[in-house]
């Protein structure tokens, strides 16, 4: 299955690293902020990975739906959840999003949610039926919180302009699907500014937030060049912090986190 080969090394390529902590704090600040207004809340995590996400929100007594479509990823994420005594909170559910209304799923959830780039991992055609088809899990009222590789960003233009790869400097302004190399496995990627994003969602959902994640804190796979630069890279999680109130900058961004409720 895809992304089993990547679920051996996803937390220590990302999850653990500098800059994966940095952008991953940044998007749980946000939910966190959802969270302390109403607690114990029932969250249906789509791509939910190694479950570090699954992880916070339950330690924060949320009960979580975690999903994935990669059963090594799940493992990865049942094992954290027995470490951390939180099993009883965490179901784990092999599925594939694009099933999710076949699942056999507790209704009402009152957050899906969906971290760093797996509905990226979606046709256009596929993010509509998923707006359709969380609508029967989410209460009325309900957040569909994700975060998103947008068209262009910033930071990969700069290095790859850097690098004398002018062909790829706009790599991601497309609107097909782009071939991505995932440890040894090519996943189809289509990147979606978040207008776009929206537009394919605003039939159901209005948008409450657009925040950039990743603007001035660059992708992971830069990481080894600030592996010397910790306190430029902590520098930059700051500024981060500072420009998030800048929608505009989310269409510029590593990510973007749009924050959507249901309206139908
Ligand atoms: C970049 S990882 C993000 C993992 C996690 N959300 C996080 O924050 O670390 C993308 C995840 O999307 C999952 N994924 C990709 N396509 C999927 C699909 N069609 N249905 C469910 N999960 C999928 C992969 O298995 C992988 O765990």
């Amino acid at each position: 299955m895809k992304f089993d080969r990547a679920a051996q090394t996803y937390d220590a390529d990302f999850t653990n690293t500098p800059i994966g902590r940095l952008q991953r704090n940044l998007v749980l600040s946000y939910v966190d902020a959802v969270l302390d207004k109403a607690p114990d809340l029932k969250i249906l995590e789509l791509n939910a990975g190694t479950g570090e996400d699954a992880i916070h929100f339950a330690a924060k007594g949320c009960s979580v739906s975690a999903t994935d479509i990669s059963a090594k990823m799940l493992d990865n994420a049942e094992t954290k959840a027995e470490d951390f005594g939180l099993s009883g909170l965490i179901q784990i559910i092999r599925c594939d999003m694009r099933e999710i209304a076949n699942q056999d799923l507790q209704m009402e959830y009152d957050i899906v949610f969906s971290n760093f780039g797996g509905l990226n991992c979606l046709s256009p055609s596929e993010i509509e039926k998923l707006s359709e088809d969380v609508l029967f899990l989410l209460k009325p009222g309900g957040r569909f919180i994700a975060v998103v590789m947008p068209q262009y960003c910033f930071w990969e233009s700069l290095y790859f302009l850097l690098k004398g790869k002018s062909r790829q400097v706009f790599r991601r302004n497309t609107n097909e699907s782009i071939p991505v190399r995932v440890e040894g496995e090519t996943v189809k990627t289509w990147y979606y500014s978040p207008a776009r994003f929206y537009r394919l969602m605003k039939k159901n959902f209005r948008k409450v937030k657009l925040q950039p994640i990743g603007f001035f804190i660059p992708p992971s796979y830069l990481g080894p060049a600030f592996d010397k630069k910790r306190d430029l890279l902590k520098f930059l999680g700051k500024l981060d912090r500072v420009i998030r109130v800048i929608p505009f900058l989310a269409s510029y961004s590593d990510h973007f986190l749009i924050d959507l409720e249901r309206v139908n």
